[in-house]
């Protein structure tokens, strides 16, 4: 019953990182559903496709995760949009990933990616969260629906950056649920394998780096590795669908785990798997001749 209610009138809905990707695919699926979407961007021309594709359905903000005065800013024009109604879901999308070995990594990227993953996420929930709580939504329950990544479960080589960040919001999302369960606000966490986007490029790009240091070996493998998962990405549109099922109270648990890698990850990351057995075959996949 509540969930037919919350349909119907839970129509206001926030997502950020919406110039591409999941976001963006996120943003059409919601809006052809018939919810307003609230996403964002950081350039505002970055907005205009969706606006132009999903006319009123569709409102840009535009801000930086970390800039908690835009953050602010826009948590105001959306109140003043939403007014009593509130909003049902904040969907926690913006996000990047770092290739590169934890012992190399440029300090500055290493903190730009946890203030991005961890912090953003962060920053954006507590902006929101009054929203979630505001008129309809109070007595409706709402959702805080976190993009994460099989990352955000299993370690890998080459990819600390992401991983850490990842596994940090994973607790930051598990943290929120317990202490907002008495107000009905669930947090649920889409663990994904590899997606379709332009994170592939933006990360791709940076591997040559290491050419010449004791990591090349390590990197040009998991180069190999990550064209191979560019190539199997799925599309976008199935963590779309499923954040709808899960906005929509269709899907219920507190985390999904999506695509290639989705049952390994598992069970190397189960606390059934010795860790020493874990890092042998790890070690031995990017150590294998090809
Ligand atoms: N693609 C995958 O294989 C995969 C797998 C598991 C999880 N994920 C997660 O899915 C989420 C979406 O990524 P995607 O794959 O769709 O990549 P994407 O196409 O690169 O989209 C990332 C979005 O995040 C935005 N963003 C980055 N830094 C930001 C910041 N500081 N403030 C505000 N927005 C920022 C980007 O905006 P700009 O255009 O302005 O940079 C873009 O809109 C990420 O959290 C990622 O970790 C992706």
């Amino acid at each position: 019953m509540s969930q037919t209610i919350q349909a119907q009138n839970g129509k206001n809905i926030v997502v950020t990182g919406v110039s591409s990707g999941i976001g963006q695919e996120t943003v059409r699926c919601l809006a052809k559903k018939g919810y307003r979407v609230f996403g964002s961007v950081r350039k505002s021309g970055d907005g205009k496709p969706l606006e132009d594709e999903l006319g009123d359905r569709f409102h840009p903000l535009v801000f930086d995760v970390c800039d908690k005065d835009s953050l602010k800013r826009s948590a105001e024009i959306v109140s003043q949009i939403v007014k009593d109604d509130g909003i049902s879901a904040i969907i926690n999308n913006a996000g990047l990933a770092l290739f590169g070995p934890i012992e190399l990594l440029e300090d500055d990227a290493f903190e730009h990616i946890v203030k991005v993953n961890l912090l953003g996420t962060r920053f954006v929930t507590n902006a929101f969260l009054p929203l979630l709580r505001t008129g309809n939504q109070r007595q409706l329950g709402s959702k805080i629906i976190n993009i994460s990544s099989l990352s955000g479960i299993f370690n890998t080589p080459m990819n600390g950056a992401y991983c850490i960040s990842k596994h940090a919001m994973e607790s930051l999302g598990e943290i929120y649920r317990r202490e907002l369960f008495g107000e009905h606000i669930d947090v649920v966490s889409i663990r994904s394998g590899p997606i379709q986007s332009e994170i592939w490029r933006k990360n791709i790009d940076s591997t040559s780096t290491y050419e010449g240091t004791t990591y090349e070996n390590m990197a040009k493998k998991t180069h190999r590795i990550m064209e191979h998962a560019k190539r199997s990405a799925l599309p976008p549109s199935v963590i779309a669908e499923l954040t709808l099922d899960i906005v929509e109270g269709r899907k219920k648990k507190l985390s999904y785990h999506v695509g290639e890698g989705a049952r390994i990850s598992r069970i190397l990351s189960s606390t059934l798997m010795p860790k020493r057995w874990a890092d042998k075959l790890i070690h031995n996949a990017l150590n294998k001749k090809s």
